[in-house]
């Protein structure tokens, strides 16, 4: 069975990945799960400079979801080189490094650093962080800017780029096709949707950021109808992510039109998940006589 996934000029061993932010750098899971069994480790966002993230609290539990509002907290990009990466090398998962700024020259100062590395093995643009005041939702939510920048980046390297995109838009499809436009090797979908809970006692926000983005089971649903929107309207592999908890769930992001997936918030309950839901996928496969991943869309027209 052929569980590869081509992503521009590189191949993903298989298709299930975990998601950025939800990992940390890697390494602090490589006690609980063999990393190598990953088709790809999508790094915490990474930016130029050291940041310390929102105020506290910073995540909250809410039916079927996690509300966060962890702020791009991350060491930089100096450090993530020193010594963040080196530890992943020995890993044959496929590094794919998320990065983000407030300004599209931060973006590409954080690339070119990236780009002296031989790991990562590919990019994934964070466009659509909802916790952050400058940057995040204000590159992903605009056509033109997400095509300035991706085509920007797209000159600076040769690996696989991916853009990450926000749900919190009019119409997702119209910032997707401006990815690919802009030279995008895939688009991922989706980060976070905005949310809010209070404390009625306190008559309080309960994030310290009054807001924070939604994950987990509860985005589910929408994750998947985007992933069947964007296939239909891009020719690029669409990476589907949102509340993935098993294999079935994985399968229904297949079906709609994902190339690959990742789980992000299923990780905090299971950190097992992964691994579950690779060996799931081929059953599935082996129960259906599905030879190759690659075209579980046209299933479903
Ligand atoms: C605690 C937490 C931190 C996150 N941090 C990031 C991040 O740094 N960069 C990013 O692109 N997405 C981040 N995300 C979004 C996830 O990568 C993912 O897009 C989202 O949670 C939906 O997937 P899930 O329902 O499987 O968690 C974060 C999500 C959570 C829950």
């Amino acid at each position: 069975m052929d569980l590869s996934v081509k992503i521009g000029n590189k191949t993903l061993s298989n298709p299930v990945g975990v998601a950025s932010g939800t990992f940390g750098y890697g390494s602090e899971y490589e006690k609980l799960v063999d990393l190598s069994e990953l088709g790809a480790l999508y790094t915490k966002t990474v930016t130029h400079k050291y940041r310390s993230g929102n105020s506290c609290p910073r995540i909250v539990e809410t039916p079927s979801g996690l509300l966060n509002s962890i702020g791009l907290a991350n060491v930089g990009v100096k450090k993530f080189i020193a010594e963040k990466l080196p530890l992943l090398e020995r890993y044959e998962c496929a590094v794919i490094a998320n990065i983000a700024g407030s300004t599209e020259d931060e973006y590409i100062a954080v690339l070119e650093q990236l780009e002296k590395c031989e790991l990562p093995w590919g990019y994934e643009i964070n466009i659509s962080c909802p916790n952050v005041s400058h940057g995040g939702l204000a590159f992903g939510t605009d056509p033109l800017i997400v095509e300035s920048l991706t085509s920007r980046l797209r000159l600076k390297t040769k690996k696989p780029l991916l853009v990450k995109l926000t749900p919190n838009v009019t119409d997702i499809s119209v910032i997707a096709k401006a990815a690919e436009n802009g030279g995008a090797d895939a688009v991922s979908c989706i980060n976070t949707l905005i949310g809010m809970a209070i404390d009625t006692k306190a008559k309080r926000p309960v994030l310290g950021n009054i807001t924070g983005g939604l994950s987990g089971p509860a985005i589910r649903p929408v994750g998947i109808a985007v992933v069947y929107k964007i296939k239909r309207t891009v020719s690029i592999p669409v990476i589907g992510l949102g509340g993935i908890m098993c294999a079935d769930d994985a399968v229904q992001y297949l079906l709609a039109g994902a190339s690959a997936i990742q789980i992000g918030t299923g990780t905090f309950v299971d950190p097992e998940i992964p691994g579950k839901v690779l060996s799931g996928i081929r059953e599935y496969c082996e129960q259906e006589g599905i030879k190759k991943i690659n075209g579980f869309h046209k299933y479903i027209e």
